[in-house]
């Protein structure tokens, strides 16, 4: 039986190209989205991947999306947690909603999707987790403390749950991608993205499709025993 894995924030952007790879891997893939219903149906028309709508930033709604793809697909297998949000400003005009919202999706949401499944993971002895963490995580940013802080939390996360799952078959990895070619990057003023691209030695942005691959490599047999490691994929941006 195929191995089923979720991505959360699946159906666009890094989360797309990422259901997509594991997909042509064999995998049976749940593509998480929060929103944007419309991208998400025409996602599914297209690579005929299910889509389920949850808030990763709630823990009660991962519980039950978890138990749905469960139902619906078979026990999960493999989380992968890339749904994330930018609240970019400067301190001093970042409000409390935009830190916490930052923190309780793109952190928070790491803490309930491995709550929702590791304890299965666990039970079946075998199980794959790869956080989306983020150059910007581990150099900083300006404009980005929540946004960095929670990329950071994400690689302590990534490192303690590492040691939890080692001796029951379940690895915990991150991948860090620098700047990637997505809406998400795309809404950086022209002006300051330039500035940044300038300073990547590979002198572009990156593809989705070049973090997919991290990601399909950690989720396979091959990996067994790389767990609690952090993989930059940056251009060379931050050499950490
Ligand atoms: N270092 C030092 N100073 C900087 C700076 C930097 N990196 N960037 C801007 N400044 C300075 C500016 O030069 C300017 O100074 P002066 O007023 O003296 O001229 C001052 O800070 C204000 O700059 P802005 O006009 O840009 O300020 P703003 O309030 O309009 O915007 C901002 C601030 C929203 C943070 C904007 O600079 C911005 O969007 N920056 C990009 C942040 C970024 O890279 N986000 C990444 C999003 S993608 C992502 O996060 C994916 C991933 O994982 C990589």
């Amino acid at each position: 039986m195929s191995k089923v894995a979720v991505v959360t924030g699946g159906t666009r952007g890094i989360g797309e190209a990422i259901s997509l790879a594991l997909k042509e891997l064999g995998y049976t893939i749940a593509a998480n989205y929060a929103g944007n219903e419309e991208k998400a149906r025409a996602f599914t028309d297209r690579t005929g991947i299910a889509s389920f709508r949850w808030d990763v930033g709630d823990h009660q709604a991962c519980l039950d999306g978890c138990a749905e793809v469960a139902e619906k697909l078979g026990p999960i297998d493999v989380v992968v947690n890339n749904a994330g949000i930018t609240r970019d400003g400067v301190l001093a005009r970042m409000s409390f909603e935009d830190w916490n919202d930052v923190m309780r999706i793109n952190l928070g949401g790491c803490f309930n999707m491995a709550k929702a499944t590791f304890g299965d993971m666990r039970e079946r002895g075998w199980g794959r987790i790869v956080n989306i963490g983020s150059v910007n995580g581990q150099a900083g940013q300006y404009g980005q403390v929540n946004y960095a802080a929670a990329k950071s939390g994400i690689h302590g996360f990534t490192k303690a749950l590492a040691q939890e799952g080692a001796k029951y078959g379940i690895t915990v990895n991150a991948i860090a991608p620098g700047y990637i070619d997505t809406d998400m990057v795309a809404a950086v003023p022209a002006a300051v993205l330039e500035k940044i691209v300038a300073k990547i030695p590979v002198g572009r942005l990156g593809h989705a499709h070049e973090i997919a691959r991290g990601v399909a490599f950690l989720c396979s047999e091959e990996a067994a025993f790389i767990t609690g490691s952090t993989l930059s994929i940056n251009g060379g941006q931050h050499m950490y």
